[in-house]
């Protein structure tokens, strides 16, 4: 579209996500041309800075893909000439007027459509939407707003952001994002399951036995203390990344793949779920430890964190779905950070083969010999299948093997950042990979009763060293429902 303008403002310019996730994945959509002709970018934050400073910052922090690329300077030169800052308050109706006039300079009259991205804490939402909606946005062109979790603390809290936003927003400006949903492996996971019949008919409780969404990290939450301690693991990445991903795994086939059919059966599917109860999780809280020659600091070390805080840095839980497919499957969540590794994946384990002619290979444990799928989201994005297969010789000697598609084996192209998938979509508005508010009660009926009792009841995490596999809790979580954590066998 030569003839209309985009002003893309990122609110919060001077923030760590702001520099290390955003600015990056809009240079990096301006290579790839998929930015409009016209385009400008304003940082907007409390901080003085000159637009020169703000593409000083910018360069420097350019950490994306794309700076080992040929000609990446030139580009860079000619994407920092359209970035721009503006210094104000987050609550100054006078201040967002200012950023307007200079927002009009660049467009020239033309059609002005404007996307914000709110890259700040969450109690600073709503006054900054009050003040862009009502100075800022556009008068001939669309206006959207992208929101980034948290979400509120619980539902109720929840709710009323939600509210309140909409007291100057339509829901169909908001694009609330879930990083996650812009991976690449998990916009593969519907893909998989819908166009493979290998799979499709393989999808429900007559062939799957449970489902695993495990997500860690090796490190703590070092230098984010401040923020974690106020939400805690299940608040971070269960009731959001790991949630998410559950839904669109677990969900009925959508209509189409339209973004109100797609997120309709993610709700319905979301609503189908039990409420968590205590027993069904498992907390843990990292401690120091030392490690390759290092002392690790225990979670409640950092200066950040009161020293006697119970906020989980792990969790494992058990979700159950009733509904006619699923019922029964017990779906199993691990989160936690400071681990021994960092990885995300999906892990869904089969039925054993009823009858099975080769069971004296298995001895008594035919579990063992099932197939397993597993995604794994990152790193090193992979689809494998582990079959069952006759070692080569005279014998008759079984063995687990995997068939294997390794994304960098297979593909010589990059995977985009998964910010850069969600802005662009936030820019063309396809609303598929965000989530509507219906979804997020949804999803925050699920574990509200839960958090609330974990907190009225001052359940102490279960501790676990630093860089370890976490508590053995949750080994004992998953043996209840004749689990085993794929990841560890
Ligand atoms: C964020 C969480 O949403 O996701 C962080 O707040 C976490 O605690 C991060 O580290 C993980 O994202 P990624 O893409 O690095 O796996």
């Amino acid at each position: 579209q030569a003839e209309s303008n985009l002003s893309v403002t990122v609110v919060g310019a001077s923030g760590d996500l702001a520099k290390k996730k955003i600015f990056p994945a809009l240079f990096a959509l301006f290579y790839e041309d998929c930015l409009p002709q016209n385009f400008t970018i304003f940082g907007y934050a409390r901080t003085k800075m000159t637009d020169e400073e703000l593409r000083e910052m910018i360069s420097r922090t350019l950490t994306c893909r794309i700076d080992k690329r040929e000609n990446c300077g030139d580009k860079m030169e000619k994407f920092l000439e359209r970035c721009f800052y503006h210094s104000g308050q987050y609550n100054s109706e006078e201040h967002f007027a200012e950023l307007d006039s200079k927002m009009k300079q660049k467009e020239g009259g033309k059609v002005s459509n404007r996307l914000f991205y709110l890259s700040i804490p969450p109690d600073i939402f709503v006054d900054v939407v009050r003040c862009a909606s009502g100075k800022a946005s556009s008068k001939n062109g669309w206006t959207r707003v992208i929101v980034e979790k948290p979400f509120g603390r619980d539902a109720e809290s929840s709710g009323e952001l939600t509210r309140s936003l909409k007291q100057y927003l339509a829901e169909d400006q908001i694009f609330r994002i879930d990083h996650y949903l812009g991976k690449e492996l998990v916009e593969n996971l519907s893909v998989l399951r819908f166009s493979n019949l290998v799979f499709e008919p393989l999808w429900s409780r007559n062939y799957i036995r449970n489902v695993q969404f495990i997500f860690s990290e090796d490190f703590g939450t070092e230098g984010r203390g401040g923020y974690f301690d106020n939400y805690g693991i299940i608040r971070d990445i269960m009731q959001n990344h790991l949630l998410q991903i559950l839904a669109l795994f677990a969900m009925e086939t959508p209509v189409s793949l339209d973004a109100e059919d797609i997120r309709n059966e993610k709700v319905k599917v979301l609503r189908s779920m039990r409420r968590l109860r205590l027993e069904d999780v498992v907390i843990g809280q990292y401690k120091r430890n030392s490690k390759d020659g290092k002392t690790h600091l225990g979670y409640t070390e950092d200066p950040t964190v009161p020293n006697d805080s119970l906020t989980p840095t792990f969790a494992a839980a058990a979700l159950f779905i009733d509904n006619a497919r699923w019922d029964g499957v017990p779906f199993l969540m691990k989160a936690g950070k400071a681990l021994n590794t960092r990885r995300a994946e999906i892990r869904v384990q089969f039925r054993h083969v009823p009858g099975n002619l080769y069971k004296r290979n298995f001895g008594t444990d035919l579990d063992k010999a099932t197939n397993e799928l597993v995604l794994r989201v990152q790193p090193d994005e992979a689809i494998y299948l582990k079959i069952n297969n006759k070692i080569p010789g005279l014998g008759m000697r079984l063995d687990r093997s995997d068939l294997n598609l390794l994304y960098s084996a297979r593909y010589s192209k990059e995977i985009p950042d998964a910010y850069e998938r969600l802005l662009l979509d936030a820019i063309e508005g396809e609303r598929r990979l965000f989530i509507r508010s219906d979804e997020l009660d949804a999803a925050w009926s699920i574990f509200t009763p839960l958090l609330k009792e974990l907190e009225a009841k001052k359940i102490a995490p279960e501790l676990y060293p630093y860089g370890s596999r976490g508590p053995v809790g949750a080994h004992y979580l998953a043996a209840n429902y004749n689990v085993r954590w794929g990841d560890l066998t």
